[in-house]
């Protein structure tokens, strides 16, 4: 017999970013980070999770058609941790199907480019986690999930909340209190929109995994970045999300990506995530916001040099529509909208 689980689960992107690990094994980070969580009709994983003793010995898993390796020490430990839970759950109760002894095959599709810097490891291990979690039927908690998926890929935490959503970088040495956090749910602020411009969907050519270890190890700025600057701007960033402050919003998330892409080009060798595309991005919204007298649109770059442009539904036509008029397709820009949601659990 099979036993199956479907779930998805969306893309966030980060307006306070992750950047530097104090323990890479178990992806524990030098600074808290906090993000938007993305309309999954528009960027997201899904993921089917299965598992047979008809399967053949080993765990497989396909991402949009092509078999990946399951034996990185990543994906080992979310099936580890899963495994885990799912035993206790047989130990207790000798009528449990054994499925935790059975190969695993998970099935995941995404609706956008990987590893372009949309943030697809999130999207994706957050998917996997919470997929296994219910084919295995397991009580856990959303934040028990975040402890799990970040052993995954650090930002797939924050893709077990909907809405705005942090990640708390914790203290202890096994990891057990760095977990996500709902900050508010999508409907405290409903009118967040997102702005996707994919300038390029190529693979990145420095992963955030290894670019964020270089920063740790050769940047001088670093240390002030995670040490100060971030811990003051997730309080202001918790401050302007709970007030529904785009204003506060919007200028704390340029500042914040600035602050981050400073960082990687103070990495040795530099790190140049940003390009001639991006930057004009940037350049549409500072005029965006000085034609409108304050700031009505924000926008953010991870690991890559695509934007994400935040702003309220409201200015709508002034954001979204002078982005699309000043920078058309034939710059290579290509639009998407998304809406800030919920994270379904099923
Ligand atoms: C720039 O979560 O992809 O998007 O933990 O090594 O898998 P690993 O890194 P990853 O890094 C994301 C970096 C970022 C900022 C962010 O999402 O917070």
């Amino acid at each position: 017999e099979i036993h199956r689980a479907s779930t998805t689960a969306p893309v966030n992107i980060a307006v306070i970013k992750y950047w530097g690990k104090r323990d890479p094994k178990l992806n524990l980070p030098t600074n808290s980070s906090l993000s938007v969580t993305l309309s999954q009709s528009d960027l997201r994983t899904h993921t089917t999770a299965s598992c047979s003793p008809a399967y053949p010995s080993s765990d497989t898993l396909l991402l949009n058609g092509s078999s990946q390796d399951v034996t990185g020490a990543r994906t080992q430990a979310c099936f580890r941790e899963l495994r885990a839970l799912r035993k206790s759950i047989e130990d207790a109760d000798s009528s449990a199907p054994k499925l935790s002894s059975y190969p695993l095959k998970i099935v995941s599709e995404n609706n956008f480019p990987t590893a372009a810097g949309l943030a697809s490891s999130a999207a994706g291990f957050a998917a996997l986690v919470r997929a296994i979690a219910n084919l295995y039927e397991l009580p856990a908690s959303p934040t028990e999930l975040s402890r799990i998926a970040r052993q995954g890929s650090g930002s797939a935490c924050r893709s077990l909340f909907g809405g705005y959503v942090g990640w708390e970088q914790g203290a202890a040495a096994d990891g057990s209190d760095s977990v996500a956090f709902q900050v508010a749910p999508a409907s405290h602020w409903p009118d967040m929109r997102a702005l996707i411009l994919v300038a390029s969907a190529a693979k990145k050519d420095v992963s955030s995994t290894s670019g964020m270890q270089t920063t740790v190890a050769t940047s001088s700025l670093f240390a002030s970045r995670a040490a100060e600057t971030v811990p003051r701007r997730m309080k202001e960033m918790q401050n302007a999300v709970q007030d529904k402050d785009f204003e506060a919003f919007g200028k704390v998330t340029m500042m914040d990506s600035n602050s981050f892409h400073a960082t990687c080009l103070d990495t040795y060798p530099p790190i140049f995530y940003l390009n001639d595309t991006s930057r004009a991005a940037i350049k549409v919204v500072e005029a965006i916001n000085t034609a409108a007298g304050k700031i009505i649109a924000a926008y953010t770059f991870d690991a890559g040099p695509n934007a994400v442009i935040y702003y309220l539904e409201e200015n709508e036509k002034k954001v979204a529509g002078l982005f699309k008029a000043a920078l058309g397709e034939k710059d290579g820009w290509a639009g998407q909208r998304g809406d800030a949601v919920e994270a379904n659990g099923d």
